[in-house]
């Protein structure tokens, strides 16, 4: 198994979209393993294979180790799709992409969500609270949406020091991260 360095704001791939998954090899099945590797290893509880290099539409999540949801099992998650949304919740929200900053996000409180598990055996399943938010958070990453866009034009100006700094990896992690390139246009 390999940590793989995240992916940080300005990283291209953070806002392309992920491409379908249509038949599991092995070299998926490595991917899978490091992507929860890596997770682990940065404390995440959630991470997206965008943010980690790779442009398809998978996502891991483990929120056991958050108090109250001990038994909530980890999911690999393969082309998901929210088919139905209900009711909404306001909570602050972090991103391993985005080191230290922490946004408040508006979401759906519940959903109802289809997806492939590492068999590509199709489920709907609904989920709520930390879990459905979890989710929705990564499901954001594959089609290269982050936490500051839902932040008002205001709220995102204050913060584009913060932004630029992030940029040039003018921060502290303890996890590995892509380096800064520049790119010539
Ligand atoms: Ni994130």
């Amino acid at each position: 198994m390999a940590i793989l360095p995240i992916n940080i704001y300005g990283d291209e791939i953070l806002r392309q979209k992920a491409k379908k998954v249509t038949r599991i090899d092995e070299s998926i099945l490595k991917f899978v393993e490091d992507l929860f590797e890596t997770m682990k290893h940065s404390d995440g509880i959630g991470l997206a294979a965008t943010q980690v290099g790779k442009r398809l539409q998978i996502l891991v999540a483990d929120i056991s180790e958050v108090e109250g949801y001990e038994n909530t099992r980890p999911m690999i998650v393969i082309n998901p799709k929210i088919i139905l949304t209900e009711g909404e919740s306001e909570m602050e929200e972090g991103c391993l992409s985005l080191p230290g900053l922490r946004v408040n996000v508006k979401r759906p409180e519940k959903i109802r969500l289809k997806y492939n598990d590492i068999e590509m055996k199709e489920h709907i399943e609904d989920f709520q609270g930390l879990q459905a938010r979890v989710l929705q958070h990564e499901i954001d990453h594959l089609n290269g949406k982050l936490i500051i866009d839902y932040l008002s034009k205001t709220e995102k100006e204050k913060i584009k020091p913060i932004l630029d700094k992030m940029i040039k990896r003018e921060f502290e992690v303890s996890y590995p991260v892509t380096s800064y390139q520049v790119v010539s246009k």
